[in-house]
């Protein structure tokens, strides 16, 4: 008898995807081409994470922008939850967020500086869910406590919070509307180690909690490594390795793979340590 795991549809499915930039040409400069995602394939089952590690450059976000629907693939497809991105996008975009958020790479620019912190999650809420003010400010408070922030963080400003609570407050957006799919694009670059800590177990015990399946971006390998299920190693546009983490980090067969890891030391051991403490990379 087959195994439910291999029966299953993946909840995130990226064959072939491609995403150039086309620079005009003018009198100075000749057209040129950028190839920032390159025929890209991937699957990830429901409730796994997938991290997508690479140097600056390579394309992680601009195949985050294509996941989200911020851009269309102009060859290949993405199914997320068993529809193309195109058939979500059909559906409206609202549907779509319920399916898959982005906690975006700089979460202060996706917030509205002059308006509190608090309310702006009940917006996001409101979008999507009909009830009450007062049920939705409770709600928001729950989430906020839930990534484990303050009630009193409610009523601050973007710019009187830390650079972690920031990234806990873009979290806690994100999840409101409960997707089945959230993209994290460098969570932790702008924070200090240990906070990066904090805000990469918190979205251990989210996933464990809400049965989340992420997508981790980040140029850091130690990040990824900690996190993901399987991690997918980016140059260029081009996905050069991808497999179960352990797997890649300890015998990567790419050159290019090779040397990113070379150049991180103590990748090996954040991701034995800490992700099998937490029961998310198996003995192999
Ligand atoms: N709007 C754009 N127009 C033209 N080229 C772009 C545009 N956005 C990105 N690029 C180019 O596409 C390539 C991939 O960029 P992308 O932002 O996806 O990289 P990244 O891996 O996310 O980098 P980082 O780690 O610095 O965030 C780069 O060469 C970049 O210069
Ligand atoms: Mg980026």
């Amino acid at each position: 008898m087959l195994q439910p795991a291999l029966t299953a549809a993946p909840m995130v499915e990226a064959s072939d995807v491609r995403y150039h930039f086309v620079a005009r040409r003018n009198l100075w400069r000749p057209a040129s081409t950028v190839r920032a995602v390159d025929g890209v394939s991937f699957a990830i089952p429901a409730g796994r994470t997938f991290g997508i590690v690479g140097e600056s450059g390579c394309g992680k976000s601009t195949l985050a922008s294509l996941l989200i629907g911020d851009r269309l693939t102009q060859q290949g497809s993405i199914r997320i939850d068993g529809r193309t991105v195109e058939e979500h996008l059909a559906q409206g975009r609202k549907a779509y967020a319920r399916t898959i958020q982005m906690v975006a790479q700089d979460p202060f620019g996706t917030m509205d500086p002059r308006q509190k912190v608090g309310p702006q999650i009940d917006e996001t809420i409101a979008i999507h869910f009909p009830m009450s003010r007062a049920a939705r400010r409770e709600r928001t408070v729950r989430m906020l406590r839930s990534v484990g922030l303050a009630e009193s963080v409610y009523t601050k400003m973007p710019h009187q919070i830390s650079g972690g609570q920031r990234q806990r407050v873009a979290i806690a957006r994100a999840l409101v509307v409960e997707p089945k799919v959230l993209i994290c694009d460098e969570p932790t670059s702008a924070l200090d180690v240990s906070i990066q800590a904090q805000v990469l177990n918190l979205l251990l015990r989210l996933q464990a909690e809400f049965g989340l399946t992420i997508i981790l971006i980040s140029h850091d390998i130690r990040v990824v490594g900690h996190m993901s299920h399987e991690i997918g190693v980016m140059s260029a546009g081009i996905m050069v390795e991808q497999g179960p983490t352990r797997q890649v980090i300890k015998q990567p067969r790419n050159a290019y793979s090779r040397a990113l890891f070379d150049a991180a030391p103590g990748a090996g051991r954040l991701m034995r340590g800490a992700a099998e403490a937490a029961g998310v990379v198996g003995e192999g």
